[in-house]
């Protein structure tokens, strides 16, 4: 496996992959089993694999968050040496950045709800991010986590917009054995918070069990009153939402996929979640 630090470096690995299927797995590293499980996905589904580990300054609206962030290269390349991905593209922000991106982009409301609206700017950072990612080290596919379920419509809009010819996969959630969604966030709970959060996943699944005999608005209260019953947790919101527009769904009847999906702040650490309903 080859380690790349610069973006010379990354375009000259690419073009020496000239005529093979590369499968891109962008990752803010302290790598977890969900992120295993987009390697593993994109080693087998392309001739080639890569992956970035790269903790991008842009989409952190809290300065306290970026800091605290987990950073653990040595262990990230020594799980990602154990798998076939061919290289690591781990830059620094002068080699990402060598200019001041100011780009504002425009995501036609899917940025204005949940995430973005509780974390101002952060999806501007992330197209920020995996546009000059993918300038870099364009790719057939490139392989996102259904657990940052808005990231990925979002990412597809973007791809969509810049029109380029890197297919989106999404891949789902992977959980823990008692239900809570690999985060690299998990690593910063206390014992209390770590043995309370699989209370989000349960809840959600509670909800999804609820579907057919209870209104979306009967939901909400039960979520809410179960989340806030965790001394340890503080909602931050629960929307019951339309899986392509990412707006809220006010009743059943309405047509398309819904998606429920949750932010629960434990302590310093945020957490989120979401299942399809
Ligand atoms: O999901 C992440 O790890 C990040 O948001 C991403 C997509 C690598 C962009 O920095």
């Amino acid at each position: 496996m080859e380690l790349l630090t610069t973006a010379l470096q990354a375009e000259q690995w690419r073009r020496r992959q000239a005529g093979k299927t590369i499968g891109f797995v962008p990752t803010m590293g302290a790598l977890h089993r969900g992120h295993l499980s987009l390697v593993e996905r994109a080693c087998k589904e392309n001739d080639a694999a890569v992956v970035s580990i790269f903790v991008n300054p842009l989409q952190f609206n809290d300065p306290a968050d970026l800091e605290h962030y987990p950073r653990t290269l040595d262990a990230d390349l020594t799980l990602l040496n154990k798998t076939p991905c061919s290289a690591v593209f781990a830059p620094t922000p002068a080699e990402m950045y060598p200019v001041p991106d100011r780009r504002v982009w425009d995501f036609g409301g899917l940025d204005s709800v949940m995430e973005g609206r509780c974390r101002s700017g952060h999806f501007n950072g992330v197209a920020q991010a995996v546009s000059r990612l993918f300038e870099i080290l364009p790719a057939s596919r490139a392989y996102f986590g259904e657990k940052d379920f808005q990231q990925l419509a979002i990412v597809r809009r973007l791809v969509e917009m810049l029109t380029l010819p890197i297919e989106i996969v999404g891949c789902p959630i992977v959980r823990d054995t008692d239900g809570l969604a690999m985060s690299s966030r998990n690593a910063l709970l206390t014992p209390p918070e770590r043995a309370a959060a699989p209370i989000i996943a349960r809840t959600l699944f509670a909800a999804v069990d609820m579907v057919c005999t209870h209104s979306i608005d009967a939901i909400r209260q039960f979520v809410i009153g179960a989340i806030n019953a965790c001394p340890l947790m503080q909602l931050e919101y629960f929307e019951i939402v339309d899986g392509r527009t990412l707006q809220p769904v006010l009743s059943w009847s309405s047509e398309g996929r819904k998606r429920a999906c949750i932010a629960v702040r434990m302590g310093g650490v945020r957490l989120i979640d979401n299942v399809p309903m």
